[in-house]
């Protein structure tokens, strides 16, 4: 306690509180831990050589909460300790049965099977493809989001507090923004307080790099007890029952199966634990009934679904306690692990 203390009113450790105040808390103030001080984060900073610098850094926090995508064995850790984006930046993952390595790329981890491939290429459908380019990256919070308010999204605030509502039983918890695109709600998320980690997750890389320029220019975000993570929803690096809360904002109309998207997410949550989803409906019920054959053909190469399609996925995937709420064709559903 007596060396805790001191090191607390070490020079060093005053000096990276005040020039890093979401680092402060990370060292807990171990001698080892003030060589953690003499780190500096540039704007972009390099995993390969942070992982090279101080291999003995090893963590015992956090080892639990990333899970090999191919295997599901959890992934030991090796860099500074800490749930912050430099933090998980500078560290190294492997998966001692694979044998296989995750590190940071452009400021997220990325946690995909195909991450350090060399050769291999997959193409996966247009709808999830479509986000991965810079332009669509780039324009999503800059007028495409909004455009979804035609349709009956209620706008992101009040997305946000909905979903707020239905995560009440998750608070305190791990959650997990699965398809966060730019991070839009991942933000709200982490501003809220209301989670011990928050984890903005995508398979688009462009979606992830402008999540992380948008955390940077915000003052009044903390990225401590924030992830940035590239992975494929239908393949999670979450162990089973590991996780309490999952959103999916605007987004299981994207993914390459949704069926398999939800029984992942219906895998990594613990029980109790929440899943809150958005996204266009086919038609609704208030939807005239001439409308629908047209509807149905326009979305055939689609995953747009109806309300009874999404209740009947969550059901048979083992999620209880449906319920939704409905305007035009947005819908927002939440679902709960038995
Ligand atoms: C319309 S954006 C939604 C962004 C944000 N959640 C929102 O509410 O505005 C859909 C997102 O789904 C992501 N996506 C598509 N396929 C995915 C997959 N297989 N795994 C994870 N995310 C995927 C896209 O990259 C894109 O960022």
């Amino acid at each position: 306690m007596a060396m805790a203390s001191n090191a607390l009113h070490h020079p060093l450790h005053q000096s990276i509180s005040l020039k890093y105040p979401h680092l402060s808390h990370i060292s807990r103030f171990s001698p080892s831990c003030l060589r953690f001080t003499s780190l500096r984060f540039p704007s972009t900073i390099r995993a390969t050589s942070a992982v090279a610098l101080e291999p003995e850094l090893s963590t015992q926090q956090n080892q639990a909460i990333f899970a090999c995508p191919v295997c599901y064995e959890p992934l030991i850790r090796k860099g500074p300790p800490g749930f912050n984006l430099p933090a998980i930046y500078r560290s190294s993952f492997k998966c001692k049965k694979c044998t296989k390595t995750y590190s940071s790329k452009d400021n997220y981890l990325d946690l995909t099977i195909t991450a350090g491939m060399k050769d291999y290429t997959e193409i996966n459908p247009v709808r999830t493809e479509l986000f991965r380019s810079p332009l669509v990256s780039f324009l999503y919070e800059r007028g495409w989001r909004q455009s979804f308010n035609q349709s009956g999204f209620p706008g992101p605030d009040e997305e946000f507090e909905m979903a707020q509502e239905y995560f009440k039983p998750a608070r305190g918890g791990l959650l997990v923004d699965v398809s966060c695109g730019s991070g839009l709600f991942s933000r709200k998320f982490a501003k809220s307080g209301a989670y011990s980690k928050v984890i903005a997750l995508d398979f688009s890389e462009n979606m992830l790099r402008q999540c992380y320029d948008y955390i940077k220019q915000d003052d009044t975000i903390s990225t401590t007890n924030l992830g940035l993570i590239r992975a494929d929803v239908s393949r999670l690096p979450f162990a089973s029952g590991s996780v309490d809360a999952v959103h999916a904002g605007a987004a299981m109309h994207c993914w390459p199966s949704p069926s398999n998207a939800v029984a992942e997410i219906c895998r990594v949550l613990r029980s109790g634990g929440v899943f809150v989803g958005t996204t266009f409906l086919r038609y609704s019920s208030t939807t005239p009934r001439i409308e629908r054959p047209f509807r149905e053909r326009i979305s055939r190469n689609s995953n747009f679904f109806t309300e009874e399609e999404i209740e009947d996925l969550c059901s048979t995937c083992g999620l209880t306690n449906y319920s939704k709420k409905v305007q035009q064709t947005f819908i927002m559903f939440s679902a709960q692990k038995p």
